[in-house]
């Protein structure tokens, strides 16, 4: 793995906004590129970025696997689907969205489906505890959903469309009551 030219540009403008010694501070963005770049972290991806950073690869990681962001498997062309699957989302139905997920995508999280479009897997909070339940599709929240809801946006994600974010019941939080 080694980033694009212009990636590699991009990353050095990054490195330089920390003071010498401290690069290692550019980790998360550098990982993300990476990621953005191939689609997921791959080892030699890791690797790749550690060393620009003059890191050990085992501390570059332990970001990696920290957050849910990074993903260390392949993931669907279309969309890695993320189920909130903590306190408020599992009162208000997760659990039925995984089995939407395990009945379309593959029986297993992490997994890609047959037809490479879609993987999914239960994350914790995402911080849209008052939509619950709720998901990340690719780079958007899509919140208040239900079995119904979550086959429907999978459908039209799958034709080529992207659904409006936000909550899925026709309210929206940020328009006055
Ligand atoms: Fe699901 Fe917070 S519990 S977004």
């Amino acid at each position: 793995f080694e980033f694009t030219p212009a990636n590699l540009a991009w990353a050095e403008g990054q490195i330089s906004k920390y003071p010498e010694g401290r690069q290692a501070s550019a980790i998360i963005p550098l990982l993300w590129r990476a990621q953005e770049q191939h689609g997921w972290l791959t080892r030699p991806a890791i690797e790749y970025v550690a060393g620009m950073l003059g890191m050990a690869y085992i501390r570059a990681l332990e970001v990696a696997t920290f957050y849910f962001m990074f993903q260390l498997q392949p993931v669907g062309s279309i969309a890695n689907i993320q189920i909130c699957g903590t306190t408020s989302c599992m009162i208000c139905g997760a659990e039925d969205l995984i089995a939407v997920c395990q009945e379309l995508i593959a029986k297993q999280p992490h997994t890609v489906s047959a037809d490479g479009k879609f993987s999914w897997e239960e994350v914790e909070c995402l911080g849209a505890c008052s939509n619950a339940p709720m998901a990340q599709i690719g780079k958007d929240y899509y919140e208040d959903l239900t079995p119904e809801k979550l086959r429907d946006l999978i459908a039209r994600f799958s034709a080529g469309e992207v659904p409006v974010p936000g909550p899925q019941n026709g309210r929206y939080a940020s328009e006055p009551v």
